[in-house]
């Protein structure tokens, strides 16, 4: 069954490949793309959705957001995801514009279109989300399913101590989306719960060299040897357009982790987030109210889940607790590795 799919993104290199993780997936239709602050300004994160529309030869809408945060200056991250979001990857150039409305008007339209049966993912700060939701307090009744990569769940930040950069850039839009759930549900109880999955869970996804080697071989491509021991900024001689362009935004994102004494590896956040929201099953979740901290001195945009009900809420989202990391590779892999196989084969 092909799934409606809409992806609010802060394309940066995960969210890039949680994109391309969407298009080469037989199940879903990706029908609108958002562009948040994040990453990079909204004009870059508008530039790379656009620029990876015309490499993967698509046409899927890509509307452009806020270009603030709520109330917060925009902070954003060059120093993870490189000076464009894509590391030292380049994108084609294109002619394609974004939609003359902006991306929460873009949200509300995708869900009015497809009542129910929208599959939504966010993956960025929840600024644009935030903004859908004030315009259409009924959007958690039309969505079949919301997936949002954010927080940090009994785990410690990437952005503060305890953190997550998602919900650090705008605590504020988050806050309300957690707490806009059963509201719109108004005492019934909710049919579904955004399923959130922090650092505590995606940091279990890591894309090392030897798997982007495995996706290239899939993808029938040759590879680029990578290693802590390369100089820097080494460009992929990789013979396949799209594995060229990941193993560019990827080695810049190997360095950041390296670097920031992960090691020489990358964090998939956001494919993880793309993937369960064409298979919830890939991930176990426990439900529990959950919150974010707004006037800490030093925990503002913590996120808290109240799992001994201390608070005596009702549950708004079905936290990530569990994944098994190699089928989700093997899924990742096996799909974008064809899809990038099919676009060779044209170009
Ligand atoms: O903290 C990880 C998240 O922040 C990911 O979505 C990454 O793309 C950045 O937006
Ligand atoms: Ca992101």
């Amino acid at each position: 069954m092909t799934l409606p799919v809409f992806a609010d993104v802060d394309t940066g290199v995960d969210d890039a490949m949680a994109l391309v993780y969407l298009l080469a997936s037989a199940d879903a239709d990706l029908v609108g793309i958002a562009s948040t602050a994040g990453n990079v300004d909204v004009h870059q994160v508008c530039r790379n959705n656009l620029g990876l529309m015309e490499l993967c030869r698509v046409d899927v809408p890509v509307s452009k957001g806020a270009e603030q945060p709520l109330r917060t200056p925009l902070r954003t991250a060059e120093d993870t995801h490189g000076p464009q979001g894509l590391g030292y990857a380049t994108l084609p150039a294109t002619d394609r514009q974004p939609t003359s409305h902006d991306s929460a008007e873009a949200w509300v339209r995708a869900a009015h279109a497809h009542p129910g049966e929208l599959v939504a993912i966010a993956v960025g700060p929840l600024t644009n989300l935030a903004l859908a939701l004030r315009r259409e307090p009924a959007l958690p009744r039309l969505l079949r399913r919301l997936v949002i990569m954010g927080g940090a769940f009994d785990y410690r930040g990437n952005t503060t101590p305890v953190a997550e950069w998602n919900v650090s850039v705008d605590p504020e839009a988050a806050s309300e989306v957690f707490n806009s759930w059963n509201k719109a549900w108004e005492g019934e109880a909710p049919k579904h719960l955004p399923i959130v999955l922090g650092l505590n869970i995606t940091e279990d996804i890591a894309m090392t060299p030897a798997l982007l080697a495995r996706l290239a071989t899939e993808a029938g491509s040759t590879s680029t040897p990578m290693s802590e021991h390369d100089e820097r900024g080494r460009r992929s001689t990789a013979s396949n357009p799209l594995i060229a362009v990941l193993e560019d935004a990827m080695r810049f994102y190997f360095e950041f982790h390296f670097d920031d004494g992960e090691g020489y590896l990358a964090h998939l956040h956001d494919p993880l987030a793309a993937a369960v929201a064409l298979d919830p099953d890939l991930v176990r979740c426990r439900a529990a109210a959950m919150d974010v901290e707004l006037t800490g001195t030093l925990t503002r945009g913590m996120t808290i889940a109240d799992w001994s009900n201390r608070w005596g809420r009702e549950p708004n989202a079905l936290i990530g607790v569990g994944v098994d990391p190699q089928v989700f590779f093997d899924r990742f892999i096996t799909r974008v590795g064809a899809f990038a196989r099919r676009l060779g084969s044209h170009s």
